[in-house]
């Protein structure tokens, strides 16, 4: 079967491998042509991926029989419609529903009309005035939000990116400006996990958890950025996380799934729930319309089930199993110096591939191009995967050494006290 890739960061990577493992022989079209995903790949176009109508093009070239789409940018541009209208079935989300991901307001606002568990106190606002007076009201630390994607840079929260209310106030103040419109909700305290699962608009199959690194820097600090890396267990759980929480998100996520069908906007693809684990229930933070990035390659290259299976039954509405691998995985991202804010660009960096595969280590590429040169944003995650995080904490750690240039990554991303940090942050906040 053949099968179109859109995106080539290290989540793509992830895909690609798991598709052409499943037997597709896969297509691909991205910005950049990114050299894990190049090898794995029959032939490669280089477009932007929210140019749509080029995708289109490509795929009709190709006569894929099946599209499989990576980042949200295009799903936000209507590329589901698009190929399927053309009849292409695609493994993403309409543009209507990944609104989901693309309009926090929509999120929020159909998780109230449904009362799905893990829902956040929020208010959308058109005027200044009525925001502040209402921050002035609520009086407890509060986020704002842009209500459309901004990369992951646009939310702010009281206490981390913004020092109190007042401030707060502001920074609406100017995006409702900019944007006409804002999202206020309140501040939850918690540790943050990933939930993904695959859905063909009625079944919702589980993935292992995972739990993302998303600040720049060892200890959690820093800006924020995609995600330096990330880590799950081999018992797909967490070691903070009951099975009460589990089932608890869950549930939230497969009401969700059902909310869109009744709406009449059906989800299918992968969902992504950005849970904080807060100290009564998870709550949601956000929802994306697609695999994380790097939480794609925690999950992927431990999937049992032929991931072309699952891209079949998603698109067919036959979605059945997933079976994952009783593994832990650590993945830590190599990023260019500089990265988020001011990443060097243009240099190249040397990988020792075979050095790496040694150490029993597994390399997915990103922001890099054919010649090993810098682009600008992650480069490409090294992972390690093994009986206990430790181990494979490990593995990824001999990795890296074999990665040399102007790079940094965090050398903190699942390790032991990292961890037990965050069950003793988890602890505290339970009164345990
Ligand atoms: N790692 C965060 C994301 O994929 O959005």
């Amino acid at each position: 079967m053949k099968v179109l890739l859109v995106g080539a960061g290290g989540r793509e990577n992830a895909i690609a491998e798991a598709l052409v493992k499943s037997g597709a022989k896969l297509y691909v079209v991205a910005k950049h042509v990114n050299p894990g995903i190049k090898r794995l790949a029959e032939d490669y176009g280089v477009a932007k991926e929210t140019d749509v109508e080029k995708v289109l093009e490509f795929a009709k070239k190709w006569d894929v029989d099946l599209a499989f789409i990576g980042p949200e940018a295009p799903l936000e541009k209507g590329i589901v419609n698009l190929l399927e209208e053309n009849g292409i079935p695609t493994v993403g989300p309409s543009r209507e529903a990944a609104q989901l991901e693309t309009n926090k307001a929509f999120a929020r606002q159909i998780m109230e009309k449904y009362k799905i568990p893990g829902r956040k106190l929020f208010k959308v606002f058109d005027d200044v005035k009525e925001m502040e007076s209402w921050i002035d009201e609520f009086g407890k630390p509060v986020v704002v939000k842009p209500l459309g994607l901004t990369g992951g840079k646009g939310v702010k929260v009281v206490g981390y990116q913004l020092k109190d209310n007042d401030e707060a106030k502001e920074y609406a103040k100017k995006l409702i400006e900019k944007d006409g419109k804002v999202l206020i909700e309140e501040r939850t305290d918690g540790i943050e996990f990933t939930f993904q699962v695959f859905t063909d608009g009625k079944r919702v199959i589980p993935m292992p958890l995972a739990q993302d690194y998303p600040h720049a820097y060892d200890g959690d600090v820093g800006p924020i950025t995609g995600g330096m890396g990330s880590y799950s267990c081999k018992d797909h759980l967490l070691p903070f996380i009951t099975e009460e929480d589990y089932e608890r998100a869950l549930k939230t996520l497969e009401k969700t799934i059902e909310a869109m069908r009744k709406e009449g906007t059906p989800y299918k693809g992968i969902l992504y729930g950005q849970f904080m684990l807060a100290k009564d229930e998870p709550k949601i933070i956000e929802f994306n319309a697609r695999f994380g990035d790097p939480e794609a390659i925690n999950v992927l290259p431990i999937l049992e089930t032929p991931l072309l299976e699952i891209a079949e039954g998603i698109v067919d509405g036959t979605l059945s199993k997933a079976k994952f691998q009783e593994k832990a995985t650590v993945v830590k991202y190599i990023a260019p110096k500089g990265y988020p804010e001011n990443p060097v660009r243009g240099v190249q960096i040397q990988v020792d591939e075979a050095k790496i595969l040694e150490s029993g280590a597994k390399i997915y590429y990103a922001s890099i191009d054919e010649n090993l040169t810098l682009l600008g944003s992650r480069a490409l995650a090294i992972v390690g995967i093994a009986e206990s995080i430790e181990e494979a904490e490990r593995i990824a750690s001999q990795g890296i050494k074999h990665v040399k240039g102007e790079i940094f990554y965090r050398r903190d991303v699942g390790t032991k006290e990292s961890i037990e940090k965050r069950i003793k942050m988890m602890r505290e906040l339970r009164g345990e």
